[in-house]
């Protein structure tokens, strides 16, 4: 799986965002250490606050079907630069990689690529209270 690929993924992922408040669809397809991909989309409310974001609607479909380390994450969105992850879902990929390749995209074709580490400086994990 390719990055090219995961972008695809990603893409196809983003016709099932429910935005109909922002109206901003955001799409993202997360490969995992032993090579299974899931996807994501975002999910609003009209509780606004209880919308999720698509990448934390991806990492917790991989997590909870056993999937613990993520090695990339595509993201994107029809947006003029590409989509970025906001804060909070930094952090919640955070738990599972700081090493993870954040493939930013947008649907003009514009790609850009960071290690979550360099995305959330100085992260908060598990290492900080946990012996592992
Ligand atoms: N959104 C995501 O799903 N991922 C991002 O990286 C940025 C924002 C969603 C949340 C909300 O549904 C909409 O985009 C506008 O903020």
């Amino acid at each position: 799986m390719n990055e090219t690929e995961l972008v695809k993924i990603a893409i196809e992922a983003r016709q099932e965002a429910y935005a109909p408040y922002s109206g901003f669809g955001v799409g993202t397809a997360i490969l995992c250490e032993d090579g299974r991909v899931f996807t994501g989309a975002n999910v609003e409310n009209a509780v606004y606050g209880l919308s999720l974001c698509a990448e934390r609607v991806a990492a917790t479909k991989a997590v909870s079907e056993g999937c613990r380390r993520f090695k990339s994450i595509a993201i994107i969105a029809d947006g003029p630069t590409p989509c970025p992850p906001c804060g909070a879902c930094r952090q919640f990929l955070a738990e599972f990689g700081v090493e993870t390749l954040v493939i930013m995209a947008n649907t003009n074709g514009d790609v850009r690529k960071a290690k979550l580490k360099d995305l959330l400086p100085l992260a908060f994990t598990k290492e900080q209270f946990l012996n592992e």
